[in-house]
């Protein structure tokens, strides 16, 4: 077999080879020319290469298109991000100037069937961080493989933190008498593809942070912090998601942020309504990101 060697190809011919090679489904070998080719790329084409490299990382059924908007974008403007659901151009990316952000981001994409996840990522690394100083823990509410809190546990060194970060999940998949319209061939991803061991053992490192099998809003009357400053709310399913929020809303520090992850999904509607329609009765709202997530930060 012929060797190459990448020093007689130009950055432009690496990428190009790297779309070819995933448009003929050779992902793994497309990541592999795309991160040989970023330690010579100039700053100007660095993150075109790594949006390329997010998108080789992961592949769904969605990929084709998402590809395709990728090279559709770049033809008429600069600094094109596309990722699951969202693109963006001509913005301020600031994860990519964040060298830790990308290297953890790109080590755990494969816990997420979704590409390209960092616009998400960097909400709840923001809320996260902002109520450090607050009273009361951390929840998530719905799990899967630990993506979101893996990430943001291990940029901010959340072991040397004095909190508790509580994971809840029922390993299993959304319940069925909880799903939504639209959910029922979604939660296929969920029904045994993942352990509570698995995930147990992935966050072994990290002492202060506590996996917890069950369904919301049931184990929530097992174990629950007293005080909470950050729930990031992942369970896919409206019923669950308001009593959670019934449980759970009281015991929200003043500054203590909710991160909605589904929320502004068209998928996801009736999350959208029916979270929509709990804060309006109290006077309040959620901010809906185009991220597809809402926030929210009690007063
Ligand atoms: C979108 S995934 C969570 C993704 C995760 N937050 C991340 O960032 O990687 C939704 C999870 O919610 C869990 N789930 C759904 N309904 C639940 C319920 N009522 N109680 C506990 N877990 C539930 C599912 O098993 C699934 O793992």
């Amino acid at each position: 077999m012929p060797t190459l060697n990448f020093a007689e190809i130009s950055i432009e011919q690496g990428m190009a080879m790297a779309d070819g090679l995933m448009e003929a489904d050779k992902y793994e070998l497309a990541a592999k020319v795309l991160r040989a080719l970023l330690p010579s790329a100039p700053a100007a084409m660095k993150n075109r290469i790594r949006v390329r490299l997010g998108l080789a990382s992961v592949r769904n059924n969605r990929s084709p298109m998402t590809r395709g908007a990728l090279k559709l974008l770049e033809r008429g403007v600069l600094d094109v991000f596309v990722g699951e659901g969202l693109a963006t151009w001509s913005k301020t990316m600031p994860f990519y100037d964040d060298e830790r952000f990308i290297a953890l981001a790109d080590s755990h994409a494969h816990l997420l069937p979704l590409p390209n996840w960092h616009w998400n990522l960097q909400t709840v690394l923001w809320a996260v961080r902002q109520v450090r100083d607050l009273d009361g823990d951390f929840m998530e509410l719905g799990v899967f493989k630990g993506h979101t809190t893996l990430f943001c546990s291990e940029y901010i060194g959340f072991a040397d933190w004095p909190k508790r970060w509580f994971l809840y999940d029922t390993f299993d998949g959304i319940p069925d008498d909880q799903i939504d319209p639209n959910f029922k061939s979604t939660n296929q991803v969920y029904k045994g593809t993942f352990s509570f061991e698995e995930v147990r053992d992935r966050f072994a490192h990290i002492p202060n942070i506590t996996v917890i099998k069950g369904r919301v809003p049931e184990v929530l009357a097992e174990t629950c912090p007293e005080k909470i400053c950050f729930i990031h709310m992942d369970l896919n399913n409206a019923a669950a998601e308001i009593h959670a929020l019934d449980a759970l809303y009281d015991k929200l520090v003043p500054g203590g942020i909710i991160v909605f992850d589904d929320y502004g999904w068209t998928v996801s509607r009736a999350q959208f309504d029916a979270e929509n329609a709990w804060f309006a009765k109290r006077g309040l709202q959620i901010l809906p990101l185009p991220t597809g997530q809402g926030l929210f930060i009690k007063r």
